[in-house]
């Protein structure tokens, strides 16, 4: 067999590493020769996602979720595997041969449908382009350009394009390519006429923000009006399959790195605050689609970095937005950090500001001056308390203290808990025990899901059969299957028509071809196959890990379940085949032999200095 059908797939992999594609979606420490981050897969305070680089993958102990790079970013950005190819490709440079739009049964309905839309308003995005570029069309919108003195390199990295004003620009354009209209009616790029006239442009004579996803897909637009009279000021694509608003961060393709290299991510208000902040060379700023911060922007944003800013215009959207980023941000963690421009300067948003002289260096003493979201809270009620006696400001303290609690600080987890708690004790003076009790209270008000303390158990670790652990120790050791001789035969028998057989196949196919079973190749055969390929690597992580990788007691395990299963072959085969109530009797006693029992498989020795999960 060929080791690759498709050897795009092997050269994108050498150009690729692991730990970069990893790291650029979510935060990664050093531990050993891996690294481990929390799992991007499954709800998760705790680092339980390793990324093996010397044999390029992942796995998370907890969830199980695992893989390569090319099923990272396919789960990651819920990618078809053929979109994840492409991808990771273009990311390294690397040019692809096999151009054929092969569909598998893994690119189920919903994938297909979600690339439809995407493609969709990549052409959508390429004819606004074109109306900003044309003479007549594009004359207004490059005019508010100029006005609001956005550059052209600003232009460029947006790809800000213009909607003319026509009611059929965009439907002339694309039926005169004869591309279906439907996704772009999903889309809310055009409307169905109740007068049967035909689908009609939603942006008409606006300049158009296109709004991408993390790693710059579009998944929607922004259309400002050109006109002032024009309503509303801003037309925004409809939420699809492809846009969630809620999850959604304008600017977040071009801040991603800006962000994590600084560990802060600031929140701006606008579209044009965002572009005029990176204009400004303040690249980690993106903003949040004319709605407040959801717990989605938050787990998006913590993968990235350490600390939030919110940037506020005024102090009144300031104070709101702090009262409600505080239910988002208590438990989560991230820090959160509010900025508002009112104190620092009469410009009315970022933009304004960016526009004057000096205003740069405004708006970055604004965000330096930023104020924890905790002590911004308890310094408003300090404010309001200037005039009051002893008890009116205890009494208040305790309404925050029980708020705090009924927002959720009561379920971080132990760490942050007692970060937190320590600070609040600080910032009102009163002592760590009061101000604990005055939470818990207010989270035993609260509705909805109570005050454990205790955080969610990893998932259990499923019962492995005999003969799965002899397919996860040769994945452990891709060199060892050639010396299986005889016991080759009894692994088919023992494989056949169970889940395990499609990987057994694979990995023996290798073995005769190559002379080795080597983790990537068969999960590239598997993929290739639409098999389970995520099992493999569970299988191979969970007993390396277990093994702590010593070649010693993995042979030891495998020499083992290998006896294993001799021993039970042979009480099989003597017996002849008699009545089927025997066979069935052997069945029987051949599944409790290789079936979900532990006893069965050997003890192993903790290896002192491990630091495996199960150690
Ligand atoms: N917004 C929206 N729909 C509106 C008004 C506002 O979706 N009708 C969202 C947009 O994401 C906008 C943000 O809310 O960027 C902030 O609104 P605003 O401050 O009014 O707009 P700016 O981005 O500041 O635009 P401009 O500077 O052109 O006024
Ligand atoms: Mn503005």
């Amino acid at each position: 067999m060929q080791p690759n059908g498709n050897d795009d797939v092997q050269r994108v992999r050498d150009a690729s590493d692991i730990v970069r594609v990893v790291g650029e979606h979510i935060e990664l420490k050093a531990r050993g020769r891996e690294y481990l981050g929390i799992c991007p897969f499954h709800d998760d305070k705790k680092p339980s996602m390793y990324v093996v680089p010397n044999k390029q993958i992942y796995h998370c102990f907890s969830c199980g979720a695992g893989g390569d790079i090319f099923t990272f970013v396919q789960d990651f950005h819920k990618m078809t595997f053929r979109e994840a190819l492409k991808f990771l490709a273009d990311r390294a440079g690397v040019k692809l041969e096999s151009r054929g739009r092969r569909r598998t049964a893994n690119d189920d309905a919903e994938s297909v449908s979600r690339s439809v839309l995407l493609e969709a308003n990549e052409l959508a995005e390429r004819f606004f382009k074109s109306i900003l570029r044309h003479a007549e069309h594009g004359q207004s919108a490059r005019e508010l350009i100029e006005r609001r003195g956005i550059s052209q390199e600003m232009v460029d990295a947006f790809n800000i394009g213009a909607a003319p004003d026509m009611w059929d620009g965009l439907r002339k354009f694309l039926e005169s390519k004869q591309h279906n209209l439907e996704p772009f009616l999903n889309l809310g790029l055009l409307k169905a006429s109740d007068k049967g006239q035909g689908p009609y442009d939603a942006q008409r004579n606006r300049l158009v923000f296109p709004i991408r996803d993390q790693i710059g897909r579009v998944v929607a637009f922004g259309g400002r009006r050109i006109n002032d009279e024009d309503e509303p000021k801003y037309i925004n694509s409809s939420e699809s399959p492809v846009f969630d608003k809620s999850a959604t961060l304008f600017g977040l393709d071009l801040a991603n790195r800006a962000i994590q290299k600084e560990g802060v991510a600031v929140i701006a208000e606008g579209y044009t605050d965002v572009i005029a902040c990176h204009q400004a060379g303040i690249t980690n700023v993106v903003a949040t689609l004319g709605t407040a911060l959801t717990p989605k922007h938050a787990t998006l944003l913590q993968r990235l970095c350490h600390t939030v800013v919110l940037l506020f215009d005024g102090d009144e959207a300031g104070q709101k937005a702090a009262d409600r980023a505080a239910e988002v941000f208590l438990t989560l963690p991230i820090d959160a950090k509010i900025a508002t421009l009112a104190g620092h300067t009469d410009a009315k948003d970022p933009d304004e500001l960016l526009k004057r002289e000096g205003g740069s260096g405004v708006l970055k003493a604004a965000l330096d001056d930023a104020t924890e979201l905790l002590e911004y809270r308890i310094e408003r009620l300090r404010a309001r308390l200037t005039n009051a006696g002893a008890a009116q400001t205890e009494r208040a303290l305790r309404d925050e203290f029980r708020d705090l609690g009924r927002l959720g600080l009561a379920s971080a987890d132990k760490v942050r808990w007692q970060f937190i708690i320590r600070r609040l004790s600080e910032l009102s003076g009163l002592n760590i025990d009061t101000v604990a009790e005055l939470v818990r209270e207010g989270a035993n008000r609260r509705q909805g899901p109570d005050f454990s303390g205790a955080e969610a158990e990893p998932q259990k670790r499923k019962h492995r059969t005999s003969t799965a652990e002899i397919l996860g120790c040769l994945l452990a050791m891709p060199e060892r299957w050639i010396g299986l001789e005889s016991n080759e035969a009894l692994l088919e028998a023992a494989c056949r028509g169970t889940e395990l057989w499609p990987l057994f196949e694979v990995m023996k196919e290798l073995a005769h071809s190559t002379g080795r079973t080597d983790l990537n190749a068969t999960v590239d055969q598997l993929r290739q196959r639409d098999a389970n390929h995520r099992f493999a690597v569970e299988l191979e992580q969970d007993i390396s890990r277990r093994h702590s990788e010593s070649a010693d007691q993995l042979n030891e395990t495998l020499a083992f379940c290998l006896r294993n299963l001799q021993q039970h072959s042979t009480t099989v085969e003597a017996k002849p085949a008699g009545s089927t109530a025997d066979r069935l009797e052997q069945i029987k006693a051949q599944k409790e032999a290789h079936g979900p029992n532990t006893r069965l498989l050997p003890r192993i020795r903790p290896v002192s200095g491990s630091q495996g999960p199960n150690s």
